[in-house]
């Protein structure tokens, strides 16, 4: 017997494609268990309102705790008659309470505030997930900043080679841009604890039901203060959806630079077996699939944030049927990261850095030439003339095939005569990156503390 939410006024049901085109619960019953602590909430405020008797509301909490089970179980599922999953729980709750019972519960709400309400909770569990996967990625990048402390980097920009850094600090700063993804999705949370449960389909309630309370059961901080804005704003889905596109790009420029580091060119990881593929035809190959489709992910990341927007994009209020598009982009948002998190923290964990090669490819590019500028200008020169001779001193050493350290005594005099032999303690790596050491360089002393207070923050949160 197919339950419908609204047939009074029609003559006839609805054409088939008019209910195909209609139908959601192949999405939104994901929304099940949600609706269910909806109605245990509402139907207690229902007996406040002295709407329910006290063994009604006993009757009705027995058949959702029942209708709860068989949900969890897969004994009760949506059928192709249900329109959304509202109208499917709707119609089991009637199957175990009756109809005279069950049809009480729906009095002074509508789906409207309901699917406002359940998508909330959704995300908000959701968010909690999101931030534990994400701080799982963080994790393995400070256990590999942990286990490669003393290890150096090439440091780019533009791609070249720019200065020597520790791969640490790298590393952490990956970390740092991540802990940002999870301020972001926490701040996000704090903004979505309002529950629009008791707005009803735009204005309210006429039958002295309690949002707040409502509200509190749900685990929201409050009830929202405007009835159409709870029923028609989705900025809480959208935003989420910008967090999580957002997370999805810091991911991918991990994944890209991993994606590099892996090439036979740069050679500075290798891949665990686990965490590789192979290719079908081409016996050698060892791919990087796991960096690549957490780049390939974040473009899926941003077009479920821009599909979003365009659809709430010019609607009028209150609530519009379009809204049910909401879902399914941030849904698929959700379970694309739950799949990338525990694979990517996998995979990173498990690199190996070739710190040797690392080493010896960090002075290349005479990426110590700003360390000279810098030792001259504490020498009291002048930056503008300390930057110029430095500048030649690379000419230099460049025309003769040698590195910024090879400079002899006199070719240094001759450049400049405050460059004694004296500058050549800032033309190793250990020494430019030791010298570089206020807060936030990459002398080691810096970037260990920046990681202890990495690890403080992780644990806090
Ligand atoms: N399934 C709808 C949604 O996801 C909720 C139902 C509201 N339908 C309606 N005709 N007012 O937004």
């Amino acid at each position: 017997q197919p339950v419908q939410l609204w047939g009074g006024r029609f003559a006839s049901g609805p054409a088939e494609a008019m209910a195909a085109l209609s139908l959601s619960t192949h999405f939104d019953w994901r929304l099940a268990p949600y609706d269910i602590a909806g109605s245990r909430a509402h139907a207690r405020v229902l007996r406040k309102a002295g709407l329910l008797t006290e063994d009604e509301l006993s009757g009705m909490l027995a058949a959702l705790d029942t209708l709860a089970e068989d949900v969890a179980s897969g004994a009760f599922t949506p059928e192709i008659a249900d329109e959304d999953v509202h109208t499917a729980l709707e119609r089991g709750l009637l199957e175990r309470a009756g109809a005279e019972l069950g049809g009480k519960l729906r009095a002074g709400r509508s789906r409207n505030d309901q699917v406002a309400t359940l998508f909330r909770m959704y995300l908000r569990d959701a968010a909690r997930r999101m931030i534990a996967g994400t701080l799982d990625v963080v994790e393995a990048l400070v256990s590999q900043a942990e286990r490669n402390a003393d290890a150096i980097l090439p440091g780019r920009t533009h791609l070249q080679h720019a200065q020597p850094v520790l791969l640490a600090h790298h590393l952490q700063a990956h970390a740092h841009a991540l802990l940002r993804d999870v301020g972001r999705l926490r701040d996000w949370d704090a903004r979505t604890a309002e529950s629009p449960y008791g707005s009803g389909a735009l204005a309210g309630s006429s039958l002295g039901l309690d949002p707040e309370a409502v509200a509190a059961e749900l685990g929201f901080d409050t009830s929202v203060e405007n009835s159409i804005d709870g029923t028609a704003s989705r900025d809480f889905a959208a935003e989420f959806a910008f967090a999580l596109a957002m997370l999805g790009v810091n991911l991918s420029r991990i994944a890209e630079e991993v994606i590099i580091w892996n090439t036979a060119e740069f050679g500075y990881v290798t891949l665990d077996d686990a965490w590789a593929t192979g290719s079908s035809i081409m016996p050698q190959k060892k791919n990087p699939d796991v960096a690549e489709l957490t780049r390939g992910k974040s473009g899926r990341l941003i077009g479920n944030l821009t599909g979003l927007l365009a659809t709430l994009k010019a609607q009028p209020l209150a609530y519009n049927r379009d809204l049910q598009e909401d879902k399914e982009p941030v849904f698929d948002s959700v379970e694309q990261l739950d799949l990338l998190f525990p694979a990517l923290a996998g995979m990173l964990g498990t690199l190996t850095f070739h710190t040797r090669r690392l080493a010896e490819l960090a002075p290349a590019g005479f990426t110590l030439a700003t360390d000279i500028a810098e030792w001259l200008v504490r020498q009291g020169v002048p930056f503008r003339v300390a930057h110029e001779a430095a500048g030649e001193c690379v000419r230099v050493a460049e025309g003769r095939g040698a590195g910024l350290e090879d400079l002899t005594d006199d070719e240094l005099a001759k450049i400049h005569p405050t460059l004694t032999p004296a500058v050549r303690e800032v033309l190793t790596i250990e020494g430019s990156v030791a010298s570089r050491d206020a807060r936030g360089g990459t002398a080691p002393v810096r970037v260990t503390e920046q990681r202890e207070r990495l690890v403080q923050r992780i644990g806090e949160l």
